[in-house]
């Protein structure tokens, strides 16, 4: 069953290590299509090794390649990662500029691996406030991956869930306010067209790491009906076996959007029906 799987991580995976027992236990035709992280955990990590926190975070540059590079081995369509909040601008000026050259660097070093992948690279968030060296190299990178047609990379870049839905409204309400629109027939699909999200399909499955059980302004309208996974691993120790537990632990939730399940759905019709 997995042996499409396999074959894809056929250099990268020891035989007989954890991570082929975990990959085996995945099944490829239920992949989730979507799979968005909150990378939590950079500081702590750093903490508890007495180093400076942009330890951390170059530490968590390197979790982000080997994620990256395990999703796009597994196939999953679209991939994105919360990689800097508009709250965060409240860190120390050299956090925050160590963090934009980390974000710099991957993009210069990892182009090429972008590439070979087959990965597509954009970002989501407001990227006015961003220096221009970085929206350069944003740039780049998203011109240099434009056709490429495997897995979807979205990095959340000073992004705000909150923000992102007020900014729909603003200009549904100006529509309307022109008398263009009629409010009573604005739909969920016309906000989905107006959000930095537009064209990706909602997460199925939304990981966070460091055992934080918040989602922290991150994709407020299209998570909700995602699976939520929290794991205790500190984002620079995440790696494709973590990945791997998410998605075996993904695949054994039930999805039910709100509806009941087929079986009880019927069990309670009969039960009206007495
Ligand atoms: C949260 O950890 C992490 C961030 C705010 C930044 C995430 C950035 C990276 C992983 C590196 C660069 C990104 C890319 C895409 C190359 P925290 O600092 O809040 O950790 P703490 O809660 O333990 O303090």
């Amino acid at each position: 069953m997995s042996n499409n799987l396999l074959k894809e991580f056929e250099n990268v995976i020891a035989s007989g290590s954890k991570d082929e027992f975990l990959l085996r236990q995945i099944d490829p035709d239920k992949l989730p299509a979507h799979i968005a992280i909150i990378m939590d955990g950079n500081g702590r990590w750093a903490s508890r090794r007495n180093q400076p926190r942009v330890a951390g975070h170059r530490a968590g540059a390197a979790a982000v390649r080997a994620t990256v590079e395990a999703a796009a081995r597994l196939g999953i369509p679209y991939l994105t990662l919360y990689a800097f909040s508009t709250e965060n601008w409240k860190r120390p000026r050299l956090e925050v500029e160590a963090l934009m050259g980390l974000l710099r660097e991957f993009l210069r070093k990892e182009i090429r691996s972008l590439k070979e992948n087959n990965i597509r690279f954009r970002t989501i968030g407001r990227e006015q406030r961003l220096e221009s060296t970085v929206t350069r190299e944003i740039e780049h990178a998203r011109r240099e991956t434009e056709s490429n047609t495997g897995t979807v990379l979205t990095v959340a870049l000073n992004y705000s869930g909150r923000s992102e839905i007020i900014q729909a409204c603003r200009e549904l309400a100006a529509e309307c306010a022109a008398g263009g629109r009629d409010p009573a027939e604005i739909t969920e699909y016309d906000f989905e067209r107006r959000l930095f999200t537009e064209g990706l399909p909602d997460p199925d499955l939304l990981i966070r790491t460091s055992g934080e059980m918040r989602v922290s302004n991150f994709l407020l309208w299209q998570i909700a009906y995602s699976e939520i996974y929290v794991t205790e691993t500190l984002w620079p120790d995440f790696r494709q076996l973590n990945l791997f537990e998410a998605i075996i632990e993904f695949q054994k939730r039930e999805r039910r959007y709100g509806a009941v399940k087929p079986a009880h759905k019927s069990s309670l019709v009969a039960a009206n029906m007495k």
